[in-house]
């Protein structure tokens, strides 16, 4: 078997998963959830998802992703075969590994060709704050123009995206582990700049807002609005920010040593990624906003990051350097987390199809060019609807990885037997988990998964997201981009159960 590629120190394995995992997830996705969702309560279900779900799955994805780099394999297709064949006929066994792989590689392409366009977006902006180009200007118009003129969309992308391609195609300890040794520190410095801002704003417009009393508003505890929907929200959130049900922590994990410890850096994983989530991601975002605009201004997803903050930026002292950390921050988060996407791709075409590394990247690069093109060409930009991008992340971004999840479990503790999982995430461990964890992780785990996945599907039917027109269509002539992106997502899936098919054929 030739030498696969392994991390070359500690510190850059860390760095590098806590890059995958800190990403817009942290400092975006999260504040407004929690906004929205009971604010201080809102943390009751999350912190329950995050040591019912979180830790658990953060530990079956590390022994998984070991388990198949020890076999050669980063993706999840031969993996899950090789996991479950310890209790099932190998017939039965490329079943779990078609399914592994087809959902790892649905995430992996499409989740990542709109994240990538949120990156470019990022980088974008980035560059408008410093040269203070929206400043004086109504910044919903400044957001659509932008959006709408895709040789512009696609320059900012390109850029991220080439930068991405070149960081892979080094390999994994000679680029991607170079490049968030650097990026990582870069991410941190600017979160706690940030956070500094956010503290010492005071009430630049009205007494009645200052940042700290945006701290009491994302913070006070509001229990009446901690709904059964707000726990699904809170375990979505888990399962997002964590980086689960996507292939990618697995990936990563692939490139240890099969002795290298999985058990602390499984848990390092998760602490450095809540801290950037709890502490700082929730220090920045919504109490800057507060501040400037008051309770009204802060409410609204897409808006917060790219409507109500430049319009902060644009009043603050100091404005444009603080408005490009803030965006430079959104950037690199999506950057070191898209990184690992682009690596699953690339790691697939080099083990099951013997491409080489930078050939792959130059095709990986290919494939999110198209599969990216519908984000910008979404016509629905103009209202800032986009229908392509909604449809593709309430299913590829919500609604796979918790499947994915209960799968990575059934495969990883259930049919690779409870105590060959047991024995592999202690081997080399550094910590020694307590025994009673056992129980979380073979039945808590998988039931809350499972209670997550009902109660979802009956939200989404309930939301009618299972309409050919779905609910959130206000405008039944672009509907046409909603059948687009489900068409572009069952042929996804087909693709990947038949490349999984064969990489599992060829092989064993
Ligand atoms: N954990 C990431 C986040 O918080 C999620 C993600 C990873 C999204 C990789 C896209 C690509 O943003
Ligand atoms: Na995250």
């Amino acid at each position: 078997m030739e030498q696969r590629d392994r991390w070359a120190s500690k510190i850059g394995l860390i760095l590098a998963m806590a890059g995958n995992a800190i990403g817009l997830g942290n400092f975006w996705r999260f504040p407004y959830q929690a906004a929205k969702n009971g604010g201080g309560a809102f943390m009751v279900p999350y912190f329950v998802a995050l040591f019912l779900l979180g830790i658990p799955i953060m530990w079956v994805e590390w022994v998984q992703g070991r388990y198949g780099g020890k076999y050669g394999h980063g993706t999840l297709g031969p993996t899950f075969y090789l996991m479950s064949r310890e209790s099932l006929k190998p017939r039965t066994a490329v079943i779990f590994g078609i399914i592994g792989g087809m959902l790892a590689f649905s995430v992996t392409t499409l989740l990542n060709s709109y994240y990538l366009h949120i990156i470019g977006w990022s980088a974008a902006y980035t560059y408008f704050s410093a040269t203070g180009a929206y400043f004086g200007q109504d910044t919903i118009q400044f957001l659509i123009g932008y959006l709408t003129n895709t040789t512009q969309v696609l320059i900012f992308w390109g850029i991220s995206v080439i930068l991405l391609g070149i960081a892979v195609g080094q390999g994994v300890s000679k680029g991607i582990e170079r490049w968030v040794k650097v990026m990582m520190p870069v991410l941190y410095i600017a979160a706690i700049l940030l956070v500094l801002r956010s503290l010492t704003l005071g009430s630049p417009v009205k007494p009645e807002w200052s940042s700290i009393k945006g701290f009491e508003f994302l913070w006070e505890p509001r229990f009446s609005e901690v709904t059964w929907e707000s726990a699904l929200a809170a375990a979505g959130q888990i399962f997002f920010t964590l980086s689960l049900g996507m292939g990618i922590i697995q990936n990563y994990a692939s490139y240890l040593g099969p002795e290298d410890d999985v058990a602390l850096s499984g848990l390092a994983t998760v602490s450095l990624n809540e801290f950037a989530e709890v502490i700082l991601g929730g220090s920045i975002a919504i109490p800057i906003a507060f501040a400037y605009l008051g309770e009204e201004g802060v409410a609204g997803g897409v808006g917060l990051a790219y409507i109500a903050l430049p319009n902060v930026f644009m009043n603050m002292p100091g404005g444009q350097l603080f408005g490009a950390v803030w965006f430079l921050l959104l950037w690199f988060a999506g950057f070191t987390s898209a990184i690992a996407m682009y690596n699953y791709l690339v790691a697939l075409l080099e083990e099951d199809l013997k491409i080489n590394r930078k050939t792959g990247a130059v095709f990986v690069f290919i494939l999110y060019l198209i599969l990216g093109l519908p984000v910008a060409l979404d016509p629905t930009a103009a209202s800032l609807d986009l229908y392509y991008l909604t449809e593709l992340d309430n299913w590829v971004g919500s609604y796979l990885l918790v499947v994915l999840g209960l799968f990575d479990i059934i495969v990883a503790v259930w049919l690779f037997k409870p105590e060959n999982f047991w024995e592999e995430l202690h081997k080399g461990a550094y910590i020694k988990v307590p025994e009673w964890v056992m129980v979380l992780i073979k039945y808590i785990a998988p039931i809350y998964t499972l209670i997550l996945l009902v109660f979802t599907t009956k939200t989404y039917i309930a939301k009618g997201y299972f309409k050919a027109v779905p609910s959130y269509v206000a405008n039944p002539e672009f509907a046409k981009w909603v059948w687009g992106a489900r068409g572009m997502m069952l042929l996804i899936l087909i693709i990947g159960a038949i490349e999984a098919y064969m990489a599992i054929k060829k092989k064993y």
